[in-house]
């Protein structure tokens, strides 16, 4: 297998650790960066298991920050990108939108004009592949699906930060040829998932018999896909696609919050030894999220029939997986909502 040079961004995340960890796993001939800021969300502890690996480094950075991210391709000779690193959270995005237009647009841009200089003499081979996400294309009704053809909608700060991110990386190629692919991908669900999005923040809450809170009416639908068959997706993308391709990714798995959280619930009573109905009780209905997207599904038709890809995992098995998972990490899910960790961060890192 050929040698290859390769940054993944934002590897310490939810997504971005899956991702490391099946390219160190899967390809001992590449050698793999992980740049990642460490923010709230990124988390070494996602990625103990492949630490110590020889094909694995880390290198603890900002993409906004444009010396240092033109320094570091010149130092390293990246031949391929795997552009992940995001603030990510769309309640947070309402609270502080600055914060996510200058890593997801600014931070991008840096990344792409690196690539850009590093590689203007020699395009072949090289890639940059922008992970996004299905939130670009707006908000549906009861009908229909997102595909690569739905003309950008984004409602939120975070969707509109990333929204403008596809865009610049699509401007690149246009028009300096910068050899770029874009994946756009339904919610994702999983191990190591954050817990301030939906499903790890249930999990957590029915664990210490807290409430749930669910935004409006809980009708809202989300397109829920597992994180490692996410992973799987941009592996084959990452090595398949044809340049300057988009494809959607989606479990064709569509879930209204409440009727998930129901499913949640009776999975947690079994798991915890608890009556019938007792998690369900912790449901509460709050305040709704402004400018809550009412529907997400995707099309991810195109994906299977030219890259052969399909999600390995039913839903069932995937979300009994998930609370397995942080059953048996407590360290990890007390370390992430203590702010252990955040603390651990800052004194390892001072002065590096
Ligand atoms: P996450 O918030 O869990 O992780 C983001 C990572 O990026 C963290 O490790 C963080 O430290 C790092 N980061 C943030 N700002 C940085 C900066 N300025 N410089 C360097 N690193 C920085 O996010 P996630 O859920 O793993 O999402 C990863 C990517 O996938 C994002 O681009 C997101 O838009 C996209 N995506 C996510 C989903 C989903 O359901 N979570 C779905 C589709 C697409
Ligand atoms: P989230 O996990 O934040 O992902 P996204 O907003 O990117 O889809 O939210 C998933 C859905 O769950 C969304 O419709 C908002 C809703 N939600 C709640 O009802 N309660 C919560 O506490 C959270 C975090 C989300």
């Amino acid at each position: 297998m050929k040698k290859r040079t390769i940054l993944i961004t934002g590897g310490a995340g939810f997504i971005g650790s899956h991702v490391t960890r099946l390219f160190v796993n899967k390809y001992p001939n590449y050698t793999l960066y992980n740049l990642d800021a460490l923010t709230y969300a990124g988390n070494l502890e996602n990625l103990t298991d492949i630490a110590n690996k020889p094909n694995y480094n880390f290198i603890k950075g900002d993409i906004t920050d444009e010396i240092f991210i033109q320094e570091l391709f010149q130092k390293y000779q990246f031949d391929g990108v795997l552009h992940l690193a995001a603030e990510s959270h769309v309640d947070r995005s309402i609270t502080d939108p600055l914060a996510f237009i200058k890593t997801n647009v600014l931070g991008t841009a840096n990344l792409l004009t690196a690539a850009k200089n590093l590689w203007k003499n020699n395009m072949e081979g090289k890639r940059f592949y922008h992970i996004s996400t299905d939130e670009v294309y707006g908000s549906l009704g009861k009908e229909g699906f997102f595909t690569e053809e739905t003309p950008y909608d984004p409602r939120s700060p975070y969707s509109a930060s990333k929204a403008s991110s596809d865009h610049f990386v699509r401007a690149y190629y246009h028009t300096y040829g910068l050899p770029v692919v874009i994946s756009n991908c339904s919610n994702n669900y999983g191990a190591n998932h954050f817990p301030e999005k939906l499903i790890p923040l249930a999990i957590n809450n029915i664990k210490h018999s807290k409430p749930i809170p669910i935004y409006g009416k809980g009708e809202n639908i989300r397109d829920w896909l597992w994180v490692n068959d996410h992973a799987r997706a941009i592996d084959v993308i990452f090595h398949t696609a044809k340049i300057g391709e988009t494809y959607n990714i989606g479990g064709h798995n569509e879930w209204t919050n409440i009727d998930l959280i129901k499913k949640l619930c009776e999975i947690m009573d079994t798991k915890l030894g608890r009556p019938k109905g007792t998690s369900a009780q912790l449901i509460t209905y709050v305040s709704d999220r402004a400018g809550h997207d009412m529907r997400y599904a995707i099309d991810a038709s195109k994906l299977e029939r030219e890259l052969g890809w399909t999600p390995s995992l039913q839903f069932d098995e995937g979300l009994e997986k998930t609370v397995d998972w942080y059953l048996a990490n407590e360290e990890w899910l007390d370390n992430v909502t203590s702010g252990n960790y955040q603390s651990y961060y800052e004194k390892q890192y001072t002065d590096r």
